[in-house]
């Protein structure tokens, strides 16, 4: 992860985040680890939480609480009560700043004791759905401290949303079932950025890809883009693999599960596990075989067919596979890391509210990542700069 490796070269040398508590509710994956000792390396006390429970990778925890002295709380498996209780203990230490990756903290801290909410500066957010809560927060005056959305900035969006979620889901696909796309219909419900990664993997893979969509304008694209449109209602009886990323709940419901083929396999990458009515699920079928291969539970109805849910309609591309790889969390961290810098020195002068990443951080993140991959582009010289600057030119 060279972006990050240089912004800790230079957090070691210049300590700006001295004297900074933070708490982070974030995927507990090696490439978190990273962020957290660049954090550190910067002078910040840090207390993970994690950002899902089946997301967790037990030996990165471990590691980083003996071999770094981060206060991780987060095992993987573990029940909503623990969960949350993780949560808590991230907030006990009184952070400065949060980071979040589904506004959970966040959330917490404005619903929790008011008291906690007292020394908090700012934080970071993410991911899509963190950001949506956020922007509903701050919509009803209730946000009460400035939050950057990470999630939102182009790189993020380009690398992590289409790149990363695109292709960690495939991967995840193919590692819990073993799969071959070549010939199946995919169906990807919401073709917002991570939809859009997730359908054009499956088409290079042979697949067929349809894509749902409650947004004109996005399913136009991906009608433009040479992909089947279709309801749900729809497409329910025609997909072999169906993957819903849209942020929303109770996208796959009873009235699809009835025309679903046998053997459908049901995934999410979305941040919450409620695109998948799994509640119906387990409350209407005959029997459950848990754990049929890992992160594979085989749901039998009553009229014999059997769908077969992935990583319990969490986070598939978390649960099932590694996340992100490397690479993509390269940018991202580094964008959390340089954004956390910022909020340091500018959360004190900042109404609440939802912010956009400083355009100067997005551009230098590109900059850091093109050098890495060794890609050198143009420049404006002097009269093109006047140009896009005067109306008076044709
Ligand atoms: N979100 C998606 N992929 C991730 C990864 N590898 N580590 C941390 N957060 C992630």
């Amino acid at each position: 992860m060279p972006a990050l490796a240089s912004i800790r070269a230079r957090f070691e040398r210049e300590q700006p985040l001295a004297g900074l508590r933070i708490a982070a509710a974030l995927h507990v994956t090696p490439e978190t680890a990273n962020l957290m000792i660049v954090l550190q390396a910067g002078g910040a006390e840090l207390h993970l939480a994690a950002a899902n429970p089946l997301s967790t990778q037990d030996d990165i925890a471990v590691a980083l609480l003996e071999r770094y002295g981060v206060a991780v709380h987060a095992r993987r498996g573990a029940d909503r009560a623990t969960y949350d209780g993780h949560l808590d203990a991230a907030l006990a230490a009184g952070p400065h700043l949060v980071l979040d990756d589904g506004c959970d903290l966040v959330s917490r801290l404005h619903t929790g004791p008011s008291q906690r909410l007292a020394g908090v500066q700012g934080g970071c957010e993410q991911t899509s759905t963190g950001v949506v809560r956020l922007r509903a927060m701050a919509a009803e005056q209730a946000l009460r401290f400035p939050v950057l959305a990470v999630n939102d900035s182009p790189i993020q969006q380009s690398f992590a949303n289409r790149h990363g979620t695109g292709q960690s889901t495939v991967d995840a696909l193919v590692r819990a079932t073993n799969v071959l796309l070549a010939g199946r219909t995919v169906v990807v419900a919401g073709f917002g950025n991570c939809g859009k990664g997730i359908a054009d993997r499956a088409r290079g893979l042979g697949a067929s890809v349809v894509v749902t969509e409650v947004d004109p304008s996005r399913a136009l694209e991906a009608a433009m883009s040479g992909f089947r449109v279709l309801p749900m209602a729809q497409a329910a009886a025609e997909g072999d693999i169906f993957v819903t990323v849209t942020g929303n709940r109770g996208v796959l419901t009873e009235a699809h599960f009835a025309v679903m083929k046998d053997h459908a396999i049901l995934a999410n990458s979305g941040h919450f596990d409620l695109e998948i009515d799994l509640a119906w699920l387990r409350a209407h079928c005959v029997d459950v075989r848990s754990g049929v291969r890992p992160q594979v539970d085989e749901y039998l109805l009553a009229d014999g067919r059997r769908l077969l849910v992935l990583a319990e309609g969490r986070l598939v591309n978390l649960a099932a596979a590694e996340g992100h790889p490397p690479a993509v969390m390269d940018v991202s961290f580094a964008g959390q890391a340089l954004c956390v810098e910022w909020l340091a020195q500018h959360a004190g002068s900042l109404e609440p509210g939802v912010y956009d990443v400083p355009p100067a951080i997005d551009r230098g993140l590109a900059e850091l990542q093109l050098a890495a991959m060794g890609i050198r582009i143009d420049r404006l010289d002097h009269e093109q700069q006047t140009y896009l600057t005067s109306w008076r030119q044709g």
